[in-house]
């Protein structure tokens, strides 16, 4: 594969999605929350708003709204049917009736033009071969005076500790492969500018830091890492491109969980997040 001037592979259109639906990643989603991920968005939330969340993954935060905009209507969306039915059972369990969750792509969203006040998405574009794209349909759904809501990590900013650690074997392999795959570690840093192209006349760059420092964090992403370097849209491109042998892989997936234990380990990234608002009056 040819690489870029950073050094890195050329991002192909390809629909492999890189970390996986291993249990143990998707108990990393569910630690996150709206405050800690999207709490930029929070002053704009008000009773009565529809929501839209592209890439819902396990609906934890999709399901945050629900309270937030009640009576309004919450719909989560994702292409992974068994994410989708875990958020279901997960809205029935807390008796949530504002919400539904869709199977569908973010490429072809199944709403009319203008359904939505706000349209959310959380670490979901990164992974995306076209993001631009993802974000017109979702300017197509958003209502005018509505607001488009982006977040997610900037991958290419990952800090770790110690040095020379498994953790940060693995991040180096996970930046190859996520590009590999189609996604784009760097897309948030420039997302002001997406969202302008995308026809936003507003919009807010905002950003903070999710940490990974204390035993019951690092031994969680420890395990979703492990998940992910042991999955099919991992290992595949590692193999494909000669960037680790299996025997590397399987020491990295032994490896994690102690770096997870260690007393001195430590993880950190940019999360960036951006709103965009659609030109109009609001409702
Ligand atoms: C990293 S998870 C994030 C889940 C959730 N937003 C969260 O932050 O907890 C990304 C989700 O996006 C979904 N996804 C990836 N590509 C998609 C696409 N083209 N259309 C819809 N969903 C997609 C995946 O199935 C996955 O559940």
């Amino acid at each position: 594969m040819t690489e870029d001037p950073d050094g890195l592979p050329v991002r192909p259109v390809s629909p492999a999605y890189t970390i996986g639906y291993e249990d143990e990643m998707v108990t990393v989603l569910q630690r996150r929350t709206l405050a800690t991920c999207a709490w930029f968005l929070l002053p704009h939330l008000r009773p009565g708003l529809a929501v839209l969340d592209c890439g819902c993954g396990p609906g934890t935060m999709t399901l945050e709204f629900t309270a937030r905009v009640a009576p309004g209507q919450v719909v989560g969306l994702d292409m992974a049917a068994p994410q989708v039915a875990a958020a279901r059972a997960l809205a029935a369990h807390r008796g949530v009736v504002n919400a539904r969750f869709e199977v569908s792509d973010v490429y072809a969203l199944p709403f009319a033009d203008a359904s939505f006040d706000v349209v959310f998405s959380h670490a979901l574009v990164s992974h995306l071969a076209e993001p631009m794209r993802a974000f017109a349909e979702m300017w197509r759904v958003l209502r005018p005076g509505g607001v488009l809501a982006v977040s997610e990590n900037d991958t290419g900013t990952f800090v770790v500790s110690p040095a020379g650690s498994a953790m940060e074997r693995f991040m180096a392999l996970y930046l190859r492969v996520l590009r590999h795959n189609g996604g784009d570690q760097l897309l948030m840093r420039h997302a002001r500018g997406a969202l302008l192209a995308t026809g936003c006349t507003k919009v807010e760059a905002h950003a903070s830091a999710e940490v990974w420092g204390l035993p019951e964090a690092t031994r969680t992403v420890a395990a979703g890492m492990a998940a992910i370097a042991r999955g099919p849209d991992f290992v595949k491109p590692v193999l494909a491109e000669g960037w680790a042998s299996q025997v590397d892989l399987d020491g990295l997936v032994a490896d994690l969980p102690a770096w997870g234990e260690q007393m001195d380990a430590s993880m950190a990234v940019l999360k960036c997040g951006v709103l965009g608002w659609k030109p109009g009056e609001a409702r």
